[in-house]
């Protein structure tokens, strides 16, 4: 595990980027594997301004995104599909044809965990997983359980998500409650992962993530025997580790 210590969020995010971007420079037609929130969106600016600048092209670039609400349609601005247009895939030249997120509108749990197993299956993996930390130790939306959930799962979101993320809805009641997640096998399957986490807020669960045991009462553990993982965190995100 690699792992670098930023002086603040937009230093995490020139680091992060220049990860990406040096994955998509060596291997134009990489798998990457994307995450919304706050923590990426600085990381996607950067991005964006390389691809500005003429040094980046996503023309050949897969992604693949670990997660939506189940119930939001794409067009909803709280989607992850609408996000991921917003903050990043409108600016640059990725084709459409090869954007995959789940579909939060499908009913049968079943039938869309199935197709997005096999979008996994077909695209042969991740070549770069990037990832955020939940404040307790989710990655996508794998939730603290007693087992790793493996494959593509309609998972209940933990009270702790659903308060994090009411900021971000009108009314706190309008946070979804189930979501669509890629699951801990596929996202340990991906070549590497990229992990950023930033802010005081995360530093007790950094700490669990990176010295603790790994367990899936603490999902982002199990990157601990992932043999590609680069951590890049704030010094706020450190300041619980010495
Ligand atoms: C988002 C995702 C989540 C977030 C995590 C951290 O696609 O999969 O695991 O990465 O909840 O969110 P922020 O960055 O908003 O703190």
């Amino acid at each position: 595990m690699r792992i670098y210590q930023t002086k603040n969020y937009n230093d995490m995010c020139r680091k992060a980027a220049a990860v990406i971007f040096s994955q998509m420079i060596l291997k134009p037609d990489s798998v990457l594997g994307l995450a919304t929130g706050s923590s990426p969106i600085g990381v996607y600016q950067r991005l964006i301004e390389q691809y500005n600048k003429g040094d980046l092209d996503f023309s050949m670039v897969k992604s693949i995104n670990l997660d939506e609400y189940k119930g939001l349609s794409c067009e909803h601005d709280q989607s992850y599909y609408y996000f991921m247009n917003e903050n990043l895939f409108k600016h640059v030249n990725i084709n459409p044809d090869n954007v995959n997120i789940p579909n939060g509108m499908v009913k049968n749990n079943d039938q869309e965990c199935a197709r997005y197993n096999e979008v996994i299956r077909r695209l042969g993996g991740v070549d770069l997983q990037l990832l955020g930390l939940g404040h307790n130790g989710h990655i996508g939306f794998n939730e603290p359980d007693e087992a790793f959930a493996l494959e593509t799962h309609c998972v209940k979101l933990a009270k702790s998500t659903i308060d994090a993320n009411a900021r971000l809805f009108d009314n706190p009641d309008d946070v979804p409650r189930y979501a669509y997640t890629m699951g801990i096998k596929s996202i340990m399957q991906a070549k590497r992962v990229l992990v950023i986490v930033s802010g005081e807020g995360k530093a007790d669960i950094l700490k669990k993530v990176l010295t603790g045991p790994v367990t899936p009462h603490v999902p982002a553990s199990i990157l601990q025997m992932h043999n590609d993982v680069t951590v890049i965190g704030d010094e706020a995100a450190f300041s619980k580790i010495n």
